[in-house]
């Protein structure tokens, strides 16, 4: 059992649950210093964190979230802490993926019911190709806060604060929807509950039944120059189940209820540290908002805010890591997120962009190994590959996202470390963001449907694509 530090008062927590967590404190490393506690972020150094200058509203908020009921349990956490641990050990993958900003607005069963879709199919098609379980884990019921490069935006001479996701502030250009509204962390943790409630009442009620795959058939599947090659995939796997059933006379109960997990970027750290938990049962504190929050490239700095809140918490968590990352940071973040080396707490999800991968990829491994830590390898494809055309427009050439997947795969069988899983921002919906894919999509074609208002996402065909080439990778992966 992974033991933190939690030697300080939490923002809401009652004496007894205080001094138990004072009895369990031991520090982590001696490379920290300081008691940890879910508010110890504060004294760090402070990036991408909202300024909300009414501080007695804050507290109210804070206060008034840190009374709600969790949004997980510390029971699902612990279940995703082992698959993880069971695809660091190449026995899983792991399939991360959802918008690249979820919103209010868009907390509809349509929008939920397309992704979940989405996020199935594709997982039935690496089942069937690397014939291993696959976890999914949403970037959803919580992804509601972005990092932003600048603070401020300006339009015609007036510059306001940056619309920093709805979790923080409105997109609206004007004075009072850019300040930041702490309101919205209540509104934010309410389209959490309703987006896990619709999705916890699908799976439990069937839906994700890997013997009823037809439950997800998108409206254009039959259009789509994939089908054919989808269906085989999918009848593929209804035989193997049929096959196994009918050989061993059960029934394959997994099978019924996929794995389904969510995740977000852990960024609006107020937000994080008001559902955070000591439980004692288990010995540690817990963010209950979501199982498997994760630290953003901008935010991975190990002196900083956001590194100093994850330290602390029990859950598995992420950390992206991008091309500027350097062999000591990499060291320092690895040791303070698990210096007990526990499995499944840690997945590092490398960012690196096709032009850099070759290289700096193979550096990562090797610090890695010299700390002999265990780690989960997932590859993020899409944040290194982001560019703006001359139109302005934000945009991922497909072919280069392959190749970036590709090389991750390649990278690590040479290295003969396991690429366990991907993180991917894609959409159910047939969107035009992404250059390439199966239709050819050109930069005349990207206004036809381009939604989204931070990254562009993989639309449904090239997400199936990305599928079908990580399944194509069968015994050559691990
Ligand atoms: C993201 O995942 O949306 C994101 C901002 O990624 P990164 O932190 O890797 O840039
Ligand atoms: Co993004």
């Amino acid at each position: 059992m992974l033991v933190l530090p939690s030697c300080s008062r939490r923002l809401g927590g009652d004496r007894d649950t205080v001094s138990e967590a004072r009895i369990a404190c031991i520090m982590p490393t001696e490379t920290l210093t300081g008691p940890w506690s879910p508010e110890s972020w504060q004294t760090r150094r402070l990036a991408q964190i909202p300024r909300y200058h009414d501080r007695e509203r804050l507290h109210d908020v804070l206060a008034r979230l840190g009374r709600l009921p969790p949004l997980v349990t510390s029971w699902e956490v612990e279940a995703l802490r082992e698959r993880i641990a069971a695809a660091q050990q190449g026995r899983v993958f792991v399939l991360q993926g959802g918008d690249c900003a979820e919103t209010f607005d868009d907390c509809t069963s349509e929008n939920l019911v397309q992704k979940l879709k989405i996020l199935l199919q594709m997982s039935v098609v690496i089942i069937a190709g690397l014939k291993r379980p696959v976890v999914r884990l949403g970037r959803m019921a919580g992804q509601y806060a972005k990092p932003r490069s600048d603070d401020a935006e300006t339009r015609d001479g007036i510059s306001l604060p940056s619309y920093r996701g709805d979790l923080v502030n409105r997109s609206a250009f004007t004075g009072p929807d850019r300040e930041p509204d702490p309101e919205l962390m209540l509104r934010g943790y309410e389209r959490a509950a309703l987006t896990l409630n619709f999705v916890r009442s699908l799976i439990d009620g069937g839906f994700a039944d890997l013997h009823h795959p037809e439950n997800w058939d998108l409206a254009f599947v039959s259009h789509s120059p994939m089908a054919d090659r989808y269906h085989e995939l999918v009848q593929r796997v209804s035989d193997g189940l049929d096959f196994f059933e009918s050989i061993t006379g059960t029934k394959i109960h997994e099978a019924r209820r996929v794995d389904f997990f969510t995740s977000h970027e852990g960024l609006n750290l107020y937000y994080e540290q008001a559902q955070t938990r000591f439980l004692k049962h288990r010995g540690a504190w817990y963010n209950l908002t979501t199982h498997c929050p994760w630290i953003g490239a901008r935010t991975a700095a190990t002196d900083g805010a956001h590194v100093e809140y994850f330290r602390g918490i029990a859950n598995p968590v992420g950390v992206k890591i991008g091309p500027a990352v350097t062999a000591d940071e990499l060291r320092e973040l690895i040791r303070v997120l698990n210096p007990e080396n526990v499995p499944g707490r840690l997945a590092l999800i490398h960012r690196l962009g096709t032009e850099r991968i070759d290289g700096k990829l193979q550096e990562f491994i090797e610090i890695v190994r010299a700390e002999k830590a265990t780690v989960l390898w997932m590859c993020d494809p899409m944040h290194g590959n982001t560019e703006v055309l001359q139109s302005g427009i934000k945009t991922r050439r497909f072919d280069r996202i392959l190749k970036e997947l590709e090389d991750a795969f390649r990278i690590h069988r040479e290295q003969g470390t396991y690429l366990g899983g991907v993180h991917l921002e894609l959409t159910g919906e047939h969107v035009t963001e992404c250059l390439g894919g199966a239709r050819g999509l050109a930069e005349a074609d990207l206004h036809q449907a381009y939604r989204s208002q931070v990254d562009p996402r993989l639309n449904y065909e090239q997400a199936m694509e990305v599928a079908m080439r990580i399944a194509d990778r069968g015994g050559r992966a691990a």
